[in-house]
C-alpha cells in the first residue's frame, strides 16, 4: 500500500445528516453511508471525510459533541461505524473522521461539572471561565465576538463568564490544561484503534488563545478572519499540540493523517500547520474564496504552491463544503454557474496535490436560497437576530432518485430534515447516470483521467489558465472563445469544435489534451 496516498488523494466530504437516510427518520446515518459506498468507489474518490457523528444535542449539526467515544443513536452505533470502516476498506476507500477539540457541547459531562463547581476548581479549569468586567462583573471579560454572532461570553449562575467562540452551547476548552490534552490524545487513540485512517481537525487554529485574553479592539471580527490573526485564532502555541498529535499518528501503520481546518490570514500562515512534525494537510480556503477570475486563481495557485514547498507538504484544493454557499451559485448560478463549475472541476483536478469534494457538487447542486424560515436549523440564524440565514442552504439532503418523497435520500414516505427543491429530481444520481453530458459523468471521467507529473505554467492570454502536467495540457478559458492547437482530448467540460489543426475553446470551458 502506498504510505503517502494522501499526497494526491481525492477526498469526498460526507455531511452525514444529508447524505443517505437508511431508516426513514429524515436524517442521514451511518448505514446510509455504508449502502452508498459502492457509489463513492465508482465515482473514483480515494477517501471519505465524515462530519461528526458523535452523541450530540445537534445545536450545531453535531459540531457540539457530548461524548467523543460513541455514535449518536440518530446516526447508528459503534458497530455501524466498524462495519462502515470494514466495507470502505474492502472497497479501497479510506475514512477520515471529524474531531472537534476546540469546544465540547454544553451537554458533555464536563460542562455541568464545571458549572456546579466553584471558580478556580479543576472542574472549571477544563473550560475558560473568567470574572466579568464592570462594577459588578456584569460586562463580559473582553470584547471577543462569537463567529455565529453576538458576544463570545455567556454568564454562569454564580456570575463568572465562560468563553464560546461559537454557540453558547459550545464552550471552549482550556488547552492550557494538561487534563484536556491527555483526554484528546486518548480520544485519537480510541478511533485510530478502531481503524480510522485520519482526522479532519475542526477549528484547528482555535485551541490556544493569546495570553491574558486581550481585546481585539473592533467589532465585526468575523470579517477579519482572513486578513489578520485574532487573539483567539492562529496563535503560535497551537502548533505544540499538533507536534504531540503527529507522534501518535505516526505510531500507527499504515499511515494515518490529519487535515487542519485552519482559517488563517495567508498561505504562509496555513503552511505552518504542515511542518513535517505537525499535520499532513490543511484546507485551502484562500482557493475556495477566489472568484472566477484567471488572475485571481493563478495568484492563489502560485501562493499555495510556493507556501507548501518549503515544508514539503501537498497543496490541497477545495471549492465547497458544509459552511459556504455551493460554488455553482457563487460562480453565478443557473447555466453560467454550472458551466463554470464544470470548468472548475477540471482545473482543480489537474492541479498538483490533494482535492476535497463536497457531497452533491458532482451533481451540480446549487445553494438552496429559499428555504422557509421555519425549517432553518443553523444557530447562525438565531444568533444573528435573523439577519444571517446561515448554512442550511448547502446542507439540503442529496437527491438519489427521480421519484419518492425524499428523492431516494430516504425510503419513500419519509421527509428529509430539510426540504429538497422539486426540480432536484432532474439533478439526482439516477437522472444523471449514463448521460455523457451530465455533471456526474464529467466528474467520473475526470477522476479516471486525472493528470499527474511535473506542473508547468504555459503563458497564454490574460483570461486563460494553461499548464502542463507532464504530457497532459490543461487549458481553462475564463474569457472570450479562444483557439488552441488541436490534439487528442482526454476530457472537456463543454463542446470544443475542431477546425483544421485548431480547436475552439468556448468561454468558461476547460479541456485536458494530450500534448
Ligand atoms: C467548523 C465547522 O466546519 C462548522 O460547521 C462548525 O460550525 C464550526 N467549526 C464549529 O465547530
Amino acid at each position: 500500500m502506498d504510505q503517502r496516498w494522501w499526497r494526491n488523494a481525492v477526498i469526498y466530504q460526507v455531511y452525514v445528516r444529508s447524505f443517505a437516510d437508511s431508516d426513514g427518520d429524515g436524517v442521514g446515518d451511518l448505514p446510509g453511508i455504508r449502502s452508498r459506498l459502492p457509489y463513492l468507489a465508482g465515482l473514483g474518490v480515494d477517501a471519505l471525510w465524515i462530519t461528526p457523528c458523535y452523541p450530540s444535542p445537534m445545536n450545531d449539526g453535531g459540531y457540539d459533541v457530548a461524548d467523543y467515544r460513541d455514535i449518536d443513536p440518530l446516526f447508528g452505533t459503534l458497530d455501524d461505524a466498524r462495519a462502515l470502516l470494514d466495507d470502505a476498506h474492502r472497497l479501497g476507500l479510506k475514512v477520515i473522521l471529524d474531531i472537534v477539540p476546540n469546544h465540547t457541547s454544553s451537554a458533555h459531562r464536563w460542562f455541568p461539572e464545571a458549572l456546579a463547581a466553584a471558580p478556580g476548581t479543576p472542574e472549571r479549569n477544563r473550560y475558560i471561565f473568567r470574572p466579568g468586567r464592570g462594577a459588578h462583573g456584569e460586562l463580559p471579560p473582553n470584547d471577543w465576538e462569537s463567529i455565529f454572532g453576538g458576544a463570545a461570553w455567556t454568564r454562569a449562575a454564580d456570575g463568572e463568564w465562560y468563553l464560546h467562540i461559537f454557540d453558547s452551547s459550545q464552550p471552549d476548552l482550556n488547552w492550557e490544561n494538561e487534563e484536556v490534552r491527555e483526554e484528546f490524545r486518548e480520544i485519537l487513540r480510541f478511533w485510530l484503534d478502531l481503524g480510522v485512517d485520519g482526522f479532519r481537525v475542526d477549528v484547528a487554529h482555535g485551541m490556544v488563545k493569546a495570553d491574558g485574553l486581550p481585546d481585539v479592539g473592533v467589532t465585526g471580527q468575523r470579517a477579519l478572519l482572513d486578513t489578520r490573526p485574532l487573539p483567539y485564532f492562529d496563535q503560535d502555541g497551537v502548533h505544540e499540540i499538533y507536534r504531540e498529535w503527529r507522534k501518535i499518528l505516526d505510531s500507527y501503520s499504515p499511515a494515518r493523517i490529519a487535515v487542519a481546518e485552519a482559517w488563517t490570514s495567508s498561505a504562509e500562515r496555513t503552511a505552518r500547520y504542515l511542518r513535517p512534525d505537525e499535520l499532513h494537510q490543511a484546507f485551502n480556503f484562500h482557493y475556495l474564496q477566489a472568484g472566477w477570475d484567471a488572475a485571481e486563481l493563478r495568484a492563489v495557485i502560485d501562493d499555495t504552491l510556493a507556501a507548501v514547498a518549503p515544508v514539503d507538504a501537498p497543496a490541497t484544493w477545495v471549492l465547497s463544503n458544509h459552511d459556504v454557499h455551493r460554488h455553482v451559485t457563487r460562480y453565478g448560478g443557473g447555466e453560467v454557474g454550472l458551466r463554470r463549475a464544470r470548468a472548475a472541476i477540471l482545473l482543480m483536478l489537474a492541479l498538483p496535490g490533494s482535492v476535497y469534494l463536497y457531497q452533491g457538487e458532482e451533481l451540480g447542486l446549487p445553494e438552496v436560497l429559499d428555504l422557509p424560515d421555519e425549517v432553518l436549523q443553523d444557530p447562525m440564524w438565531e444568533r444573528s437576530g435573523h439577519t444571517d440565514r446561515g448554512r442550511d442552504g448547502c446542507r439540503v439532503p442529496l437527491p438519489w432518485s427521480v421519484e419518492g418523497t425524499a428523492l431516494g435520500f430516504g425510503p419513500d414516505g419519509s421527509r428529509p430534515w430539510l426540504p429538497q427543491p422539486a426540480d432536484w429530481a432532474a439533478l439526482s444520481v439516477a437522472a444523471q447516470e449514463g448521460d455523457p453530458r451530465s455533471m456526474l459523468e464529467l466528474y467520473r471521467s475526470a477522476l479516471r483521467a486525472r493528470p499527474a507529473g511535473d506542473f508547468t505554467w504555459v503563458d497564454a492570454g490574460p483570461d486563460l489558465l494553461v499548464f502542463d502536467r507532464d504530457a497532459v495540457r490543461c487549458t481553462v478559458n475564463l474569457g472570450a472563445p479562444a483557439r488552441v492547437r488541436a490534439s487528442e482530448v482526454l476530457v472537456a467540460s463543454g463542446p470544443c469544435e475542431v477546425e483544421g489543426d485548431h480547436m475552439l475553446i468556448p468561454t468558461d470551458t476547460a479541456v485536458w489534451q494530450v500534448l
